[in-house]
C-alpha cells in the first residue's frame, strides 16, 4: 500500500463531543442572558474556544470586557471537562478503531489534527492516544481551522508532503483547511453541508479498506 499521511480531527471524527461542547456553550451562554440552540452549535463545530465565545456574544448583541471573556471562558471550559471527565472507550465512534488498526497494521503515518486545547486528554480517556505518531492541537497552533496551518505541521511531523496526506475531517472549516494545504479531504457526515470535501462518508462504517488503498486527489 502506497504510503500517506493520515491526519484525523478529533471532536466529531473520532468521538462525539459536539453534545458536551453544547451543554456548556448553552450553560454559558443562558448565564448571560443570551440564547443558545443546536442549530447554533452546529456552526461552532471545527472553530477555536476564542471564536465560538466571540461568535455567541455577537448572537447575543452583547459587549463584555476582556477580563470578563477570559473568566467565562475558563468556565465554559470547567464545565466540558466535567463530561470529557466522564468520557471511555464506548464513546468512540463506530468502526474509527477499525480503520486506526488497518492503518497501523499497514504502517501508514496518523497523526492528529484537532483545534482542540483538551485533545491529549480525551485521546487519553477514550484509550487511542498510542496510535498516533504526530498530535497537532489548539496548543500547537496560532491560526485557526481553515487556516490550513494544523494540517501542514501534522504532516510535518509525518515527514510526508502536504499533496500525499488525506484528512478526515467534520466540520466546513477543517474540509476548507485540507483543501487549502493541497490534501485530500475526506468528509465525515452530512454531504449537503460538507460539499467541498473531495470525498463525504456519513461514518467511518462507510469507508472500506479497500478505499483508503485506493484513495486519489480529484
Ligand atoms: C474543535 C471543536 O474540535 O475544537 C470546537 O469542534 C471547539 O467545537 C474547538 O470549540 C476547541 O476545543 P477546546 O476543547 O479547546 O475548547
Ligand atoms: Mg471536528
Amino acid at each position: 500500500m502506497k504510503k500517506r499521511g493520515y491526519i484525523f480531527d478529533l471532536d466529531g471524527v473520532i468521538v462525539d463531543t459536539a453534545k458536551y461542547h453544547f451543554l456548556a456553550w448553552k450553560k454559558l451562554a443562558n448565564s448571560i442572558g443570551i440564547d443558545f440552540s443546536q442549530e447554533q452549535n452546529e456552526q461552532l463545530k471545527g472553530v477555536s474556544r476564542v471564536q465560538s465565545l466571540e461568535k455567541i456574544l455577537a448572537w447575543g448583541n452583547k459587549t463584555i470586557s476582556a477580563a470578563h471573556f477570559t473568566r467565562l471562558m475558563t468556565s465554559k471550559n470547567d464545565d466540558y471537562l466535567l463530561h470529557v471527565h466522564e468520557m471511555s472507550e464506548s464513546e468512540i465512534l463506530p468502526d474509527v478503531i477499525k480503520i486506526l488498526n488497518f492503518l497501523g497494521d499497514e504502517s501508514q503515518p496518523v497523526a492528529l489534527g484537532s483545534a482542540s486545547k483538551n485533545a491529549r486528554l480525551i485521546l487519553n480517556k477514550v484509550n487511542l492516544i498510542d496510535k498516533f505518531e504526530a498530535i497537532v492541537d489548539g496548543t500547537n497552533v496560532s491560526k485557526a481551522k481553515p487556516d490550513p496551518e494544523v494540517f501542514l505541521i501534522a504532516a510535518k511531523q509525518l515527514g510526508m508532503p502536504p499533496e500525499d496526506c488525506i484528512v478526515f475531517e467534520d466540520s466546513v472549516a477543517g474540509v476548507q483547511a485540507a483543501n487549502s494545504a493541497y490534501m485530500i479531504s475526506v468528509g465525515i457526515g452530512d454531504a449537503k453541508i460538507l460539499h467541498e470535501a473531495d470525498y463525504i462518508f456519513r461514518d467511518f462504517t462507510e469507508i472500506s479498506t479497500d478505499f483508503l488503498k485506493e484513495i486519489k486527489k480529484k
